[in-house]
């Protein structure tokens, strides 16, 4: 039976497809690409050599959604659609709300009417807040500092709640530290709209060209050296965790949180350094004040996911940083071409 992806063309969802048709998982794709292109799942079909279908459709399409679980016997869901910009989402926080909160609440009543209760949520480090010490366990305390952070928190909640209403429910809640790089084919990467908020992106982008210099967030942090210390994980090795994950809520039920990360904490000198080592290029950059919002250090403990799923995290920033500039040295422009025939739920 399948795995349905929802948000599968984005980023993290795109190299998690990669992963569960390797491992010979039979999916299926949902997203609106509304921050992202069909381009980039005919490659993943290329790097796998695998068919798969995929639904151009919006999860708070209710009729869309239940054709596609009316037509496909769908064992558990992996959830990546979302909106994930934090500054998008203090302007406009009502779309995030409605898409992220409505949006998750639409798919668990699909799921529900079906009678498919196993689930895989995308949730994030943000809902730490302002950590009180690093590195950061599951058990911590939770805030949100904007919209979209709320909104994550909103759905963990939400969820938690559904497990407690309905003990058949098996949900495992993903806390992503930073993702970054991407697949070693330099086939499928980030692809942010417009220029990137995130470092990583915009390291790259710099790096060929595309941007003058990066602006260096802040040196007076309470940090080794002053910059922002997080967590960078490699996108390959944070798909692999949602593939342990998924094996976890095969065989349990309720819900459980896991911090993804490495536990390992870099400045951002120290990621200036990496790229330049990594790519061989020339980096200018500028210090200036810190961005609103920004914590000094956040990375995580991610023993629970060791202890529990069976994941750790294996590429280290050398390599997190080659394949990040593999995929922009090879995708000046990233995905440009849409060239995929979409499965209509309406003809
Ligand atoms: P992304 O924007 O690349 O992927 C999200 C995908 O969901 C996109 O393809 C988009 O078109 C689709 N989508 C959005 N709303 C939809 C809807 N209503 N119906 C159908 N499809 C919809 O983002 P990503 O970086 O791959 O992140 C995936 C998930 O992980 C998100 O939920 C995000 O909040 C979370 N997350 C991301 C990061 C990060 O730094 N990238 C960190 C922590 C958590
Ligand atoms: C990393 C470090 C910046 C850009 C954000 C979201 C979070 C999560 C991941 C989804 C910080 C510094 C950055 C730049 C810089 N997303 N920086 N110059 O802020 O840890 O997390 O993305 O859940 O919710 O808040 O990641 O990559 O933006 O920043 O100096 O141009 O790089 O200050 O120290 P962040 P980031």
């Amino acid at each position: 039976m399948p795995i349905l992806v929802t948000g599968g063309a984005g980023y993290i969802g795109s190299h998690t497809c990669v992963e569960l048709l390797n491992a010979g998982y039979e999916i299926i794709v949902v997203d609106n690409f509304s921050n992202s292109k069909p381009e980039a799942l005919k490659r993943v079909g290329e790097l796998t050599g695998k068919r798969f279908i995929s639904y151009r459709a919006d999860l708070l399409d209710r009729e869309e959604l239940e054709f596609i679980f009316t037509r496909h016997r769908i064992e558990a869901v992996i959830h990546f659609a979302g909106f994930k910009a934090v500054g998008e989402s203090v302007r406009m926080p009502l779309e995030y709300y409605m898409n992220n909160v409505a949006g998750t609440i639409a798919l668990c009543q699909a799921m529900a009417k079906f009678g498919i209760k196993k689930l895989v949520f995308s949730s994030s480090a943000t809902v730490y807040g302002v950590p009180e010490k690093v590195p950061i366990s599951e058990d911590f305390p939770l805030s949100a500092m904007n919209p979209y952070g709320r909104s994550k928190l909103m759905i963990e909640d939400i969820l938690r709640d559904l497990a407690v209403s309905d003990t058949e429910w098996s949900i495992g809640i993903l806390r992503y530290f930073n993702p970054i790089g991407a697949h070693k084919s330099g086939r499928i990467g980030e692809d942010p709209n417009g220029v990137p908020n995130n470092l990583m992106p915009y390291i790259t982008q710099v790096a060929a060209g595309k941007l003058n210099r990066l602006s260096v967030f802040g040196d007076d942090y309470d940090t080794p050296d002053g910059t922002g210390v997080r967590d960078y994980i490699h996108v390959v090795d944070l798909a692999k965790g949602h593939l342990k994950a998924l094996e976890k809520i095969f065989s349990s039920t309720g819900v459980e949180a896991y911090n993804l990360g490495t536990g390992r904490g870099y400045s951002v000198l120290e990621m200036i350094a990496a790229f330049i080592e990594a790519s061989g290029m020339e980096l200018p950059y500028t210090i200036v004040g810190r961005r609103p919002g920004d914590v000094g250090a956040c990375f995580a403990d991610p023993t629970k996911a060791g202890n529990e799923l069976g994941w750790t995290a294996d590429k280290g920033i050398a390599e997190m940083c080659e394949d990040a500039w593999r995929w922009q040295a090879n995708n000046p422009n990233g995905y440009e071409e849409e060239s995929i025939r979409m499965e209509q739920v309406r003809s």
